[in-house]
């Protein structure tokens, strides 16, 4: 059996990509094995002072325990993106991009040596290959007019894609601009999130 990653970043009571990572777990439950991260219960540790030094540009060799106590989280969160075929991320677009709380999950996970590397010739290779990630995207704003302005959806493809895995997105965009066509915006990204289940098990 697969097994799927599912990454959830969704604090507000009511939340719609709640209600579109819910949906996705539904109906790929009885088919994959599911690993549920819930960001807004367990945020990434920040990289701050005395953990960034200890992964930069490749990490060390070997660790401290007292190092390994403090590099934990960052070690679990790696890990669950390596052991994973496929990966869910569901997050809402804050200010025009990824909230801090996803975004410290990126920067958790992109780590050189573990999911991407640097080559000889000084390129990068994403070490991730062989998996796929589907990301559950709501937006207030409709952006299909201005896509120039909303830096959420290349943010998120582009780290996937550094990594090695390639990103599809499911976008529920113009939740707050469009009330009126809510139930229409839900339906049509829970109907593209039964046609990715059915792709992929
Ligand atoms: C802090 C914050 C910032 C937001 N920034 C944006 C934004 O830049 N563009 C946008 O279209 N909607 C923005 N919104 C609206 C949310 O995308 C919208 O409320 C969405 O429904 C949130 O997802 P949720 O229903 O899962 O909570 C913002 C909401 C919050 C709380």
């Amino acid at each position: 059996m697969k097994k799927t990653l599912v990454v959830r970043y969704a604090p507000r009571k009511g939340s719609y990509t709640k209600e579109l990572v819910d949906e996705f777990i539904k109906l790929a439950d009885s088919k994959t094995e599911i690993t549920f991260l819930d960001l807004a219960a367990s945020p990434p540790d920040l990289l701050l002072d005395d953990n960034l030094n200890l992964i930069w540009y490749g990490g060390q060799p070997e660790y401290t325990v007292e190092e390994e106590e403090r590099l934990s989280n960052h070690f679990q969160l790696t890990q669950q993106v390596l052991d994973a075929d496929n990966i869910v991320l569901g997050s809402p677009m804050y200010n025009f991009s990824l909230p801090a709380t996803v975004k410290a999950w990126i920067d958790a996970v992109v780590v050189n040596n573990k999911t991407f590397a640097v080559t000889a010739d000084g390129s990068f290779k994403g070490l991730c290959e062989g998996k796929k990630a589907l990301i559950l995207a709501v937006a207030g704003g409709d952006y299909a007019e201005e896509t120039a302005h909303e830096y959420f959806s290349p943010t998120i493809k582009r780290n996937f894609e550094y990594i090695g895995i390639p990103s599809e997105q499911i976008s529920a965009f113009g939740v707050t601009q469009y009330p009126e066509k809510v139930d229409a915006i839900m339906s049509t990204a829970k109907t593209e999130i039964s046609k990715v289940v059915k792709r992929w098990y």
